[in-house]
């Protein structure tokens, strides 16, 4: 954490009250000019700070800004979101991820206001306006590449869970985009580094329209996404989103470690809104038309087919059918 984001920290800590730049500089064991430095750096930032030579300073409002001050202020996690490199703008937070995966410890997180180019499943892209919520977490399990999307599975339960404690009916469809009435809302796109028998880093990039407006797509995504904003009816606050999510994420992922994967699963299986539906699957070269009947130990979507064939899927697009 730099000595802004402490400067920072602090002063969202006592929001509305006065600290003195004296109370700070001792605390942060830094000079007064340092403190002043990074005041006019914060202000210049949008934080609404307010200087009085006697009683020192006090935050008045902040940015609506994912920056790690931001989020790292009444975080409870342990691991999670400790070290947040923070962009304005960026190509995409899994490529910024993937070039420092071996460099930082576990829990590190990318997270951008904007992506230039955002990626999303299948080499598809995927459109990254201000007002969404991208990030990407950097994880070390110690598992074998095969169990890889058992994690991208937790996920998804994490973010849908976050999205239920706002009141929102999210589900998710498999593999994992997580939907609201019917649209997609969220998707994550998990990327690997990894020996023949163990990985060494997995990237979960998670991709949010919080306050998007996705009236804006173009046609073939406007219509099948929504916006938490859409949503709710108003604006959501994107820190505490972060926050609850990070949390989230890691009660589930530190319990995924301690007891396994079945009460994973189980989560999953009863947030799914694919099993039970008829759906068309297209992978590699194939299309598949059937019942999505469950999902395996692996998080491979099982579909009985017209013909009464049992196929298991592990990777492909779903989309889900009316019954004809
Ligand atoms: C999907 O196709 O459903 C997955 C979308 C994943 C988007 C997120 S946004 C943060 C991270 N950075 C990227 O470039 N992609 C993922």
């Amino acid at each position: 954490m730099t000595t802004k984001d402490k400067v920072l920290e602090k002063l969202v800590k006592n929001k509305g009250k006065h600290v003195s730049g004296e109370q700070l500089a001792s605390e942060l064991s830094v000079s007064r000019t340092a403190i002043w430095k990074h005041i006019k750096v914060l202000k210049d930032e949008g934080y609404m700070i307010d200087s009085s030579t006697h009683i020192g300073y006090s935050l008045n409002d902040t940015p609506d800004a994912l920056t790690p001050g931001e989020i790292k202020a009444g975080l409870k996690t342990k691991v999670f979101g400790k070290d947040i490199k923070y962009f304005k703008e960026t190509e995409s937070t899994n490529i910024i991820a993937r070039e420092i995966a071996t460099s930082v410890n576990e829990g590190t997180i990318v997270i951008a206001e904007l992506q230039t180019a955002g990626r999303g499943r299948l080499g598809h892209k995927w459109i990254s306006p201000e007002g969404g919520i991208w990030l990407s977490i950097i994880l070390k399990p110690g598992i074998e590449p095969v169990y890889a999307p058992r994690i991208t599975l937790l996920a998804g339960v994490s973010v849908a869970k976050t999205m239920q404690d706002l009141g929102l009916p999210a589900k998710i469809k498999w593999p994992n985009d997580i939907i609201i009435n019917g649209k997609k809302v969220s998707g994550i796109l998990t990327e690997i580094g990894a020996e023949v028998d163990v990985i060494d880093y997995l990237i979960v990039g998670i991709g949010i329209d919080a306050n998007v407006d996705t009236g804006a797509f173009p046609g073939e995504f406007r219509d099948y996404s929504t916006s938490l904003e859409k949503e709710v009816g108003h604006k959501i606050n994107r820190v505490e989103f972060v926050q609850k999510l990070l949390e989230e994420f890691e009660s589930l992922y530190m319990k995924f470690k301690e007891d396994g994967f079945s009460h994973i699963l189980e989560e999953w299986r009863n947030m799914s809104a694919t099993i039970g539906q008829w759906v068309k699957i297209t992978a590699q070269a194939r299309t598949i038309y059937g019942e999505a009947i469950g999902v395996d130990n692996e998080g491979a979507l099982i579909v009985e087919t017209a013909e009464g064939h049992l196929e298991k899927i592990v990777a492909g697009n779903c989309e889900h059918m009316r019954r004809t």
